[in-house]
């Protein structure tokens, strides 16, 4: 661990201390207990399904997989970590980090799963519905006081700069994932090649993914949930759309590339490269005070100009975004708030807690703030050739170019997608 992150972890938790402090006073709680939560069976089975620790937990911890565990802060105390450790000889032991926060805890290994010791007024936290105990532990404190939440939600929001170095360090180990991908896609591999290509040089197995890696060749590109991986290559190589993360100490990268195959249409290679023009020209614009909602709208006026410029549209630029025709080539968002998860808390909010909804003809926008120095956020515009949100415009008398569409169909779709930190100047990419 270098000099520097190890001074900012110690950092970021001495300002979770002061910043928990203050809102358990505003609160009047004497402890707050934070549950790292646990993963379940699948039904009937003794396997448990993928799991991740809670979010609020991790902002301390730093592990993703800490499991029946528990975190326990009371002002002007040290932290307690009560870590399930259980005697198994089935499974290895859980092994702490050589990091700070070690050091700044008060670290307690359970061999049995515990309920926290609470003292005074107490609040907890975290997925406790899910334990037998609950009813219990109702008795003796408030379970997810929503305000609370709402308000420890607002402190991910802006990162501190070690958070900042985690996300950095997610994006270095994913771009070489994406290296990886590239070169097997080049090699004319198979999705699940592909898949194993980036896992090997992000260097993480499966089941450590922030999210299911999206490799979509061909009109799979064009699934923007795509959830499969094929076993053989296609007869064609048209597209690939790897849209693929890796974690760091909890800290997620989402990055997404998308490359012409060699027999992809020749437009199709000129698209890609205006869509990762359009991704810069919208982070070029990311600075403070800027409303993310606009800058959603200015990557539709965007599209439309591309649309334009590339023979699929033949109309004007604001005929484009009024009629719905860009919402069709891209019905997601620009993009969401990056941290412990993936769609981090609080892009729906106000930083006062009140709801803010994403706008109506925008409905997938996940993130509606106003910008401010030390969020980071994803920029991720994509144009898609989605038969299903295409047809509804063939009926309609619009400018459209459908044979060029027609053509550009097997190639799925473009997403490109960085991860960006907003600096008190304007914008840093930590994708490059
Ligand atoms: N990978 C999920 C997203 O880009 O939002
Ligand atoms: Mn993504
Ligand atoms: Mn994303």
């Amino acid at each position: 661990m270098s000099a520097t992150l190890y001074q900012h972890q110690r950092e970021h938790i001495a300002s979770l201390q002061r910043a928990y402090h203050e809102c358990m006073a505003a609160h009047q709680l004497d402890s707050l207990a934070i549950y790292s939560g646990h993963a379940r069976n699948h039904f009937a089975d003794d396997h448990a399904t993928s799991f991740q620790s809670y979010g609020h937990f991790i902002h301390w911890v730093g592990m993703s997989d800490i499991q029946h565990s528990w975190l326990v802060i009371q002002p002007n105390q040290r932290p307690q970590l009560y870590l399930y450790a259980p005697a198994d000889f089935w499974h290895l032991p859980v092994q702490l980090p050589e990091e700070p926060w070690v050091a700044e805890f008060d670290i307690h290994l359970c061999s049995n799963k515990i309920t926290p010791p609470l003292t005074g007024h107490a609040a907890i936290i975290g997925d406790v519905a899910a334990l037998e105990s609950a009813p219990q532990l109702a008795k003796s404190a408030t379970l997810q006081p929503e305000t609370l939440i709402r308000e420890l939600d607002e402190l991910r929001m802006v990162k501190t700069a070690y958070e900042i170095a985690c996300l950095r360090e997610a994006n270095r180990l994913a771009i070489a994932g994406h290296q990886a991908a590239n070169a097997a896609f080049i090699g004319a591999s198979s999705e699940l090649d592909i898949q194993l290509a980036y896992l090997g040089a992000s260097r993480q197995r499966e089941s450590e993914v922030p999210y299911q890696n999206i490799i979509g060749l061909n009109e799979h590109a064009g699934v923007l949930h795509y959830q499969r991986y094929d076993l053989m290559p296609p007869k064609h190589r048209y597209s690939l759309l790897v849209d693929a993360g890796r974690r760091f100490r909890g800290y997620c990268a989402d990055i997404t590339r998308t490359y012409a195959g060699p027999d992809a249409p020749s437009e199709f290679g000129d698209l890609v490269t205006a869509m990762h023009g359009l991704k810069d020209s919208l982070i070029a614009h990311i600075a403070p005070g800027v409303d993310f909602i606009a800058l959603h709208e200015q990557m539709h006026q965007g599209l439309a100009e591309i649309l334009i410029s590339h023979g699929l549209y033949d109309g004007s630029a604001e005929s484009a975004v009024e009629t719905g025709v860009t919402r069709a080539f891209c019905p997601h968002g620009l993009g969401h708030s990056l941290g412990i998860q993936v769609h981090d808390v609080a892009g729906l909010r106000q930083p006062d807690g009140t709801l803010s909804p994403a706008p109506k003809s925008h409905p997938a926008l996940r993130l509606t703030r106003t910008l401010q120095p030390g969020m980071v956020v994803t920029i991720e515009p994509g144009l898609y050739f989605i038969p299903m949100l295409l047809a509804p415009l063939r009926n309609k008398a619009l400018p459209i170019n459908w044979s060029l569409i027609d053509a550009l169909t097997v190639c799925g779709g473009i997403r490109v997608e960085d991860n960006i930190l907003v600096t008190d100047s304007g914008a840093q990419n930590l994708t490059q």
